[in-house]
């Protein structure tokens, strides 16, 4: 029988919400993300699907304290803003709200969802997350994209008039792309920049339509050394503009970082709701990580059916625990601090390195340990992947 982890009083604390909206208008060929094209939306049994869900949740977690509501998609800036709202305030009256609750909705920059974005303001979203991904044409018609980058700059523009904070995602290792090239359109993305930004590596994933042709031979990504190069340049400008690394891919001004995303880093309890959202909580001192249907209509009859669409509901046990606030932590600039390792895990970082064969990444210079924390270096986060996939052999 698994030992299940005692949490030192994760109870007590703070807890985000992330509820996922699973359509889009059309699929990116790069993306695995549960995301769903329909031709019509009944937007009533979805508003009324995720009030239902949302009152299932609250009943296992009373007296807890809101401090971020993540809206991810999909994209969710197609939702009816007036469901937005009701999540919103549905939410509020469950659980008791931070002074300053992060409320995040990821939108795409097409003229449709950026004709929202004073709905979506006055519903009580007060952060956007764009999905701008280039600022060249001739790249977001290879990524699939529904916009250019005109609708893209407008959209940025008038998100920064309309909510407190915005940022936007860009992908970069594209085919072809040069270091010269990169270094000039990121430079020109920071003159548009709010206090955050994303940019991602484009990575091939299984069962996309990327994966198949990047087999067939109809494009090839960068070389790993000039991969690595274009990471660091990325590093170096955006340091530059006062927009340093929090995490692999997220750059902010310090006290910008996103707090419901380092939430997940710093393995704080998170409710995941919406088809197939992943949640994790602190109940009775046990950690359990939930899992919800992810195909939408399943998971809307199952929710109108029970009254919540949980497929899986799991304790995680003490070796479980390590690992994964291990996974997330080595992903911050910061690294993982003992006083997380110790409130998530009840260990001593010295005594759960041996056993997970990490010590080598610190002779080999991948990882440094001090009296902070552990954290990875430059040349660790070059192989951050590697060093994660160490932790799981
Ligand atoms: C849930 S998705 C996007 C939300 C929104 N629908 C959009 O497309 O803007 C979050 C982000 O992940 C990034 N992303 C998704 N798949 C990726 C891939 N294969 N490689 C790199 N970045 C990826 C994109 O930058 C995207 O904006
Ligand atoms: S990248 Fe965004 S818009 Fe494109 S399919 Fe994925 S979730 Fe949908």
């Amino acid at each position: 029988m698994p030992t299940d982890i005692q949490n030192n009083g994760a109870e007590d604390e703070a807890l985000a919400l992330y509820v996922h909206w699973p359509f889009c208008l059309s699929r990116c060929p790069y993306c695995d993300f549960n995301a769903h094209v329909r031709d019509t939306i009944d937007q009533t049994r979805w508003h009324d699907a995720l009030l239902t869900e949302l009152s299932y949740w609250a009943k296992q977690t009373p007296g807890r304290t809101l401090t971020s509501i993540f809206f991810g998609g999909g994209t969710p800036s197609l939702m009816d803003p007036a469901t937005t709202g009701a999540v919103i305030n549905s939410a509020a009256n469950h659980w008791e709200f931070a002074d300053d609750i992060e409320i995040t909705l990821e939108a795409n920059p097409t003229s449709i969802e950026a004709a929202k974005f004073a709905d979506l303001r006055a519903a009580g979203v007060n952060r956007v997350s764009i999905g701008v991904q280039a600022l060249d044409d001739e790249a977001l018609k290879f990524l699939g994209r529904g916009h250019d980058r005109d609708q893209a700059l407008t959209a940025l523009n008038l998100a920064e008039k309309i909510f407190p904070r915005f940022s936007f995602d860009l992908i970069y290792a594209r085919p072809q792309q040069t270091a010269d090239s990169w270094a000039s359109e990121l430079r020109e993305a920071l003159s548009f920049a709010g206090d955050h930004l994303s940019l991602y590596q484009l990575t091939i994933e299984k069962g996309t339509p990327f994966f198949t042709e990047e087999r067939a031979g109809a494009f090839t990504l960068p070389e790993e050394d000039n991969a690595a190069a274009l990471f660091d340049i990325t590093q170096e400008i955006c340091d530059q503009h006062g927009l340093p690394a929090y995490e692999i891919s997220n750059h902010a001004q310090p006290g910008s970082e996103c707090r419901h995303n380092l939430t997940y880093w710093e393995g704080g309890d998170y409710i995941g709701t919406g088809p197939g959202g992943h949640g994790r909580l602190t109940i009775d001192n046990t950690v359990y990580a939930t899992e919800q249907i992810p195909g939408p209509e399943n998971w809307l009859e199952e929710v109108e059916t029970s009254g919540h669409a949980t497929r899986q509901r799991t304790a995680i046990d003490a070796e479980g625990r390590v690992e994964e606030i291990f996974m997330m932590g080595l992903r911050l600039s910061n690294g993982l601090s003992r006083e997380i390792f110790w409130a998530q895990t009840g260990m001593e970082l010295e005594d759960a390195l041996e056993p997970r064969r990490l010590r080598p990444l610190l002779t080999e210079n991948y990882l440094v340990l001090d009296s902070k924390g552990i954290r990875t270096t430059a040349e660790g986060r070059l192989r951050l992947n590697a060093i994660l996939a160490a932790l799981l052999t």
